[in-house]
């Protein structure tokens, strides 16, 4: 570390400067140190819209019913987060197909456009990883290369083309998630994005509850949960075992997705 550097560390340790501006150029090694808030260390893919659209991911239009019942959404799990300063949610229901990924990747794009946050979108169902497809990525790599070859974070982070917007993509199926779920790889990870990104919503998209143990084992890393529940699908008896089966985590509410709004969902 330069002489320079020095003085600065030494001074804003004395909080005669603030953190901000004690972060000067100094060398790559020094800058390698630092956590970084910018993109530079991460992929970018620019997604194709057009695609998205045909996706579903209708909260990248600017006017549009949809991608208001999104922001919607995002303010009241704004309202419901900020003031317990909670910002890592995981996304589940009961079952499959209730529309959990497409959820995260809706939320996750207006809390990057509308809200000042930045957001990272993590795709924590190993089992059926569809993040990567659903924003058109290819399949690697992702967390299952950082699970099995430790490949660092930083090398899987792909910077979508959004701003303020970074993925997590999983890099594949692993049949022995839980196992994984439940492994020492995983709390360093949920520590390192915690603390690297201590000011970002964290949106993890979880397998469903009545699949395997990942996504309550998920549920104690997080501060909140989301249950998604479709329209015409999911039913009471859905919803009242996925409660059961959280009733001890902080629950931050159901997502009624599909429920009829021309393409569709409310909160
Ligand atoms: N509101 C919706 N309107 C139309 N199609 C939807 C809606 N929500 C989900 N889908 C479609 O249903 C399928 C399952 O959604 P997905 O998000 O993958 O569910 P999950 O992650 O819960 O298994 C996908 O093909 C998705 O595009
Ligand atoms: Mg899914």
């Amino acid at each position: 570390m330069s002489e320079i550097k020095k003085a600065l560390e030494k001074a804003r340790k004395e909080g005669k400067i603030p953190l901000k501006e004690a972060l000067v150029e100094d060398s790559p090694k020094d800058r390698a140190e630092l956590p970084s808030p910018a993109y530079s260390q991460t992929r970018s893919v620019q997604v194709d819209l057009k695609k998205l659209i045909d996706r579903k991911v209708f909260s990248i239009l600017k006017k549009d019913e949809v991608a208001d019942q999104y922001k919607l959404l995002m303010t009241m799990v704004l309202n419901r987060t900020r003031p317990n300063g909670h910002n890592a949610i995981e996304i589940t229901s009961f079952k499959e197909g209730e529309g959990k990924s497409l959820t995260c990747v809706n939320l996750a794009i207006t809390l990057a456009k509308e809200s000042r946050q930045t957001v990272l979108l993590v795709d924590m169902d190993l089992r059926r990883p569809n993040i990567h497809s659903i924003l058109g990525f290819d399949l690697k790599p992702g967390l299952k290369d950082y699970f099995l070859n430790g490949t660092p974070i930083k090398e899987i982070l792909i910077h979508p083309g959004i701003e303020r917007l970074t993925v997590l993509p999983a890099g594949g199926r692993m049949d022995n998630s839980t196992e994984i779920m439940d492994s020492h790889r995983m709390e360093a990870l949920i520590l390192e994005i915690k603390t690297r990104y201590k000011d970002r919503y964290i949106i993890f998209d979880a397998p469903a509850l009545n699949t395997c143990s990942d996504p309550l084992i998920l549920a104690s890393h997080v501060d909140t949960i989301a249950l998604v529940a479709r329209a015409g699908y999911t039913t009471t008896e859905d919803i009242t075992s996925g409660i059961a089966l959280l009733k001890d985590k902080n629950i931050l509410g159901i997502i009624l997705n599909d429920s009829g709004i021309r393409r569709g969902r409310t909160y």
